[in-house]
């Protein structure tokens, strides 16, 4: 399956916010990593640090390969994109990944600092959870730090139980069986 295909898979979908502004969630293109770069660069040192629990400041360039270039049998990005044409700015993205042979897979979040609490990452959460389902995945899992509240509620609130992490106390492992994802 080519990245085209992936993406023909994961239909475009337009969301509204609750404050009004507007986004189009779509799967990540080849074509992305230079917008995909100056999204990781525009966050915040601490929202980049939720993210990487690193203190990385850009991706690499095999992060960043690895990031436009999905493998479509077991890894999918998305992006929340808002403007068009060369207006086009990165917002949000999330990923899952698994690995070949395996039902199991693990998400990674981030939203731009100036469009955090509108419910994006909800909504970027959701949609990973039912494509990852649609292609035979039946565990989500994911890595939070044990001080981002606002993460954990939200894996809480959309179905996944909590519990220690071979990371450490400093980090959450957050687990969730997807067979009932509709
Ligand atoms: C964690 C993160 C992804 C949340 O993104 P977001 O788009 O702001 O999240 P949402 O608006 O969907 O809100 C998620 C939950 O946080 C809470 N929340 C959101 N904004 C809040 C605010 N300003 N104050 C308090 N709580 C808030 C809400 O309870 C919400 O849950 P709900 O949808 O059930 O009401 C975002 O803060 C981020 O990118 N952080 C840096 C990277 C990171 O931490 N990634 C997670 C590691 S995988």
């Amino acid at each position: 399956m080519t990245t085209a295909a992936q993406e023909a898979e994961f239909i475009p979908v337009d969301l509204q916010l609750r404050d009004g502004r507007r986004v189009s969630l779509r799967a990540v293109r080849p074509q992305d990593k230079e917008a995909l770069q100056a999204a990781i660069k525009r966050l915040s040192p601490e929202s980049r640090y939720a993210r990487f629990m690193s203190p990385l400041r850009e991706l690499t360039p095999k992060m960043l390969e690895r990031a436009a270039n999905p493998d479509p049998d077991y890894e999918l990005q998305l992006v929340a994109v808002c403007g068009g044409g060369p207006q086009e700015t990165i917002v949000g993205g999330g990923r899952y990944c698994g690995s070949a042979g395996s039902t199991e897979c693990e998400f990674a979040l981030a939203v731009a600092d100036a469009w955090q609490g509108l419910g994006l990452a909800r909504r970027l959460l959701e949609s990973l959870m039912r494509a990852a389902r649609a292609r035979g995945m039946e565990r989500m899992e994911g890595y939070i730090l044990a001080s981002n509240s606002r993460m954990l509620g939200l894996a809480k609130r959309l179905g996944f139980a909590e519990a220690a992490s071979p990371e450490g106390p400093s980090v959450r492992l957050v687990r969730r069986d997807l067979r009932g994802v509709g």
